[in-house]
């Protein structure tokens, strides 16, 4: 399963470049960078890590899309531009794929979304998981069924877990045959963790220092 980053800061990006595949962005992740020019951005990104970089369209109908989408792969090679789920994101993907450049189908919340994303030659389709579980539905059933419906239809979108709420989230995926997820750095850090790790290397360190001399 590729393990994506989701964030535009560079620092942690570098900090976690050895365990992440590429990076994912959003609009709410690039405001944080304030009135960095989005395609610095993404550009800066590229030149810190090989993989794909997920850059998201701000416009929201078919003709600025498209434009706005060539912008962003003409920055890199590794570009996937992200588009919503919606009939002028469908169709910009359609276009764009046509010509070879990657997407990301963002804001996925049905397995019809991501039936006509996969049709349309979405490279990755991303069901946001944290945020049905948010409105009281089963994240972890959708990743399921789009990948049964990929699976039994032959289709080559890949299936990318977005919206990750806790490790949870990453086990599940991981079973489901997801084939990536993208992680805040928050949940990056607890794929590292536990705490039987630490208490046991504590004591590990403190039996060592006290060894009969
Ligand atoms: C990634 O592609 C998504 O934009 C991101 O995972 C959304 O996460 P959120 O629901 O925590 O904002």
């Amino acid at each position: 399963m590729e393990i994506f980053l989701d964030t535009a800061e560079i620092e942690d990006i570098r900090k976690y470049k050895d365990f992440i595949d590429g990076v994912t962005t959003n609009p709410s992740i690039m405001s944080k960078r304030g009135n960095d020019n989005p395609l610095d951005v993404i550009r800066e990104i590229c030149d810190t890590i090989d993989g794909p970089i997920s850059a998201e369209v701000l416009s929201e109908n078919y003709e600025d899309m498209l434009k706005e989408g060539k912008a962003l792969a003409a920055v890199h090679s590794n570009v996937c531009v992200k588009l919503p789920c919606t009939v002028d994101g469908l169709k910009t993907c359609k276009a764009l794929s046509s010509e070879g450049i990657p997407t990301n189908l963002t804001l996925c919340f049905s397995p019809t979304q991501a039936l006509l994303a996969a049709k349309c030659g979405a490279t990755y389709i991303s069901p946001f998981i944290g945020r049905l579980d948010d409105i009281g539905q089963d994240g972890t059933e959708l990743i399921e069924n789009i990948v049964d419906i990929y699976e039994v239809n032959g289709y080559e979108t890949k299936v990318l877990a977005a919206s990750v709420r806790g490790v949870q989230h990453v086990v599940q995926a991981a079973i489901l045959g997801a084939d990536a997820i993208t992680l805040p750095v928050k949940i990056l850090k607890q794929c590292f963790e536990h705490p039987l790790t630490t208490t046991g290397l504590e004591k590990f360190s403190a039996d060592w220092e006290n060894r009969k001399k």
